[in-house]
């Protein structure tokens, strides 16, 4: 398929949606690549203080969480990646992957789309359909400015034969909105998203964020089971903590979860 048969990556269009942030970014829009978080990973740019985006029309070996593969066709998604660095010598803050995506969250509103949802600790959905996922991978290396890969995924227009499988079902933004926005606006969207959010998280921290997170949590009060965890858990969500650790009400008591899997437990 040809580059022209498809709504393919521009960079004045990015450009014009980013307005007065596009010198904060420097830009990369490849017509192919296998993952574009690791293509950044591989080949980590210049601190130069800009951030650096490298986007895809289609990626070859996309990556999903817990070894999942993000599939791709042209003109389906967006796909791109973004290497935030941080202050030197700062930790890498552990609520980041929440701050992305309460980021593409307030972009899809921007855009007009309606029921937008989080389910911990990144999926984006909508009616409680699969929407956007996120990778947040950390840079290698001692000495160096502790760094993510936040790679980002967002339907836009699957085609119809696709066979996703994911738990929740999936969804694209043709379907949420009657017609898919195009990929350089909703990338612009976002990156200006991620840069005010990530601004915020720096300087005052997950918990200035934690409102947010918590107006659009899929599964508030509803009863969950955690998967991937040493031993599998369930209770009832009762939202994160100033961390953005997940908390869950269980026979035990209140138990906070680092990680693993959540899903909605049907009586
Ligand atoms: C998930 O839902 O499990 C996370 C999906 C993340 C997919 C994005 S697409 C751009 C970036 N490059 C990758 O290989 N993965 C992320």
């Amino acid at each position: 398929m040809d580059r022209s048969d498809y709504d393919a990556l521009d960079a004045g269009a990015v450009a014009a949606a980013l307005g007065d942030l596009a010198d904060a970014f420097s830009l990369v829009l490849l017509a192919e690549c296998d993952s574009t978080n690791s293509r950044l990973l591989a080949q980590l740019p210049p601190d130069d203080g800009r951030v650096h985006v490298l986007a895809a029309d289609v990626q070859t070996s996309g990556r999903g969480r817990r070894g999942r593969v993000w599939q791709s066709w042209p003109g389906a998604s967006l796909t791109f990646s973004a290497l935030w660095r941080f202050a030197p010598g700062s930790p890498v803050p552990a609520g980041l992957s929440l701050v992305a995506g309460l980021a593409v969250a307030r972009a899809l509103e921007e855009l007009g789309v309606d029921g937008v949802q989080l389910k911990w600790p990144n999926d984006v959905l909508v009616h409680g359909r699969k929407l956007a996922g996120i990778l947040v991978e950390l840079t290698p290396g001692r000495g160096r400015t502790p760094a993510a890969v936040v790679g980002i995924g967002v339907n836009l227009s699957l085609p119809p034969d696709a066979q996703v499988e994911y738990a929740t079902g999936v969804t694209d933004l043709a379907e949420c909105l009657g017609r898919a926005p195009g990929a350089s606006q909703l990338l612009g969207l976002v990156l200006v998203q991620l840069h005010r959010l990530f601004e915020v998280y720096a300087a005052a921290g997950f918990s200035a964020l934690r409102g947010a997170w918590q107006q659009r949590n899929a599964f508030a009060d509803l009863p969950v089971s955690i998967i991937g965890e040493a031993e599998a858990l369930s209770g009832t969500c009762a939202g994160v903590d100033e961390d953005g650790a997940l908390l869950l009400h269980t026979p035990e008591g209140l138990r906070r979860v680092l990680s693993g899997e959540v899903s909605l437990r049907l009586a």
